[in-house]
């Protein structure tokens, strides 16, 4: 499925760049309850205490994406999990406008929103929500992308873009992410255009098959991916050839 059109210089979405702060999404949470309505990007050059899934930590660093979008026009909550999907798919399709394929072999998402170049993590995205009395909810999509450098003592396999030749700014690329968001936004519509956004992850992600250990929470899962379910849950099929459905949980790659 053919990319929405998405080139831009500068972010259209009005961007607070800041210098360093505790968490991007924690910043765009303190700005909502603050009176701020979004949509905002906030950047940040460096992050103190940067979150990611699963209660783990984010590193990032300077030269590095730390980013976060507040928004305050909801889409049903049924609907928000299939954000993290319709983020992934934006992301990749920025940093190929950002760099020559070439340099980009490998580039992949993997459920439910890792952003890989040849296995290994360049990028995440933290979804968050909150509610407060009076003001109602807010939603924030936390992307972490590292640009000139990545941690190296972490139990799995990381990369950044400048391993790979890529040389970006920062702002840049937040551009392109930002325009290529509300593209892919617009075509989610609240979740009533999630068929497509189903299509173009599966587009982006590894292949049906391909072989995947799956973190449920509730117990771990050796199975082969089968692509996604009309939801965004994932689905793999287990050893004897059960589907399993998978609506929260980790993946690593087997
Ligand atoms: C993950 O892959 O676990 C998600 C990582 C998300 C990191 C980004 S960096 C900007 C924003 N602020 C945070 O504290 N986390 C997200």
């Amino acid at each position: 499925m053919p990319a929405p059109a998405a080139s831009a210089s500068k972010s259209a979405t009005a961007v607070l760049h800041l210098g360093e702060v505790v968490s991007t999404n924690d910043e765009a949470f303190r700005l909502w309850r603050a009176g701020e309505c979004g949509p905002l990007w906030v950047l940040a050059d460096l992050q103190t205490g940067g979150r990611g899934r699963s209660g783990r930590a984010w590193v990032g660093g300077a030269g590095n994406l730390h980013a976060s979008l507040l928004m305050t026009q909801l889409a049903p909550p049924e609907s928000q999990p299939q954000l993290s999907l319709v983020t992934g798919v934006a992301v990749v399709d920025a940093l190929r406008g950002c760099a020559c394929e070439a340099d980009l072999v490998g580039l992949r998402l993997k459920w439910p929103n890792d952003i890989l170049i040849a296995g290994r993590k360049v990028g995440g995205i933290l979804i968050e929500t909150s509610t407060a009395a009076g003001k109602g909810a807010a939603l924030v999509i936390g992307i972490g992308l590292n640009v000139v450098s990545h941690p190296h003592d972490l139990d799995r396999p990381v990369t950044s873009l400048g391993a790979h030749g890529v040389q970006v700014e920062c702002r840049e690329l937040l551009a392109a992410v930002d325009a290529s968001l509300a593209a892919w936004l617009s075509r989610w519509s609240q979740g009533g255009g999630f068929a497509a956004i189903r299509q173009a992850w599966c587009e982006r992600a590894g292949p049906v098959g391909e072989r995947v250990d799956v973190d449920t929470g509730r117990g771990r899962i050796a199975a082969e991916f089968r692509g996604l379910d009309e939801d965004g849950a994932l689905l793999v099929a287990e050893a004897g050839g059960r589907l399993v459905r998978v609506r929260a949980g980790d993946v690593d790659l087997a």
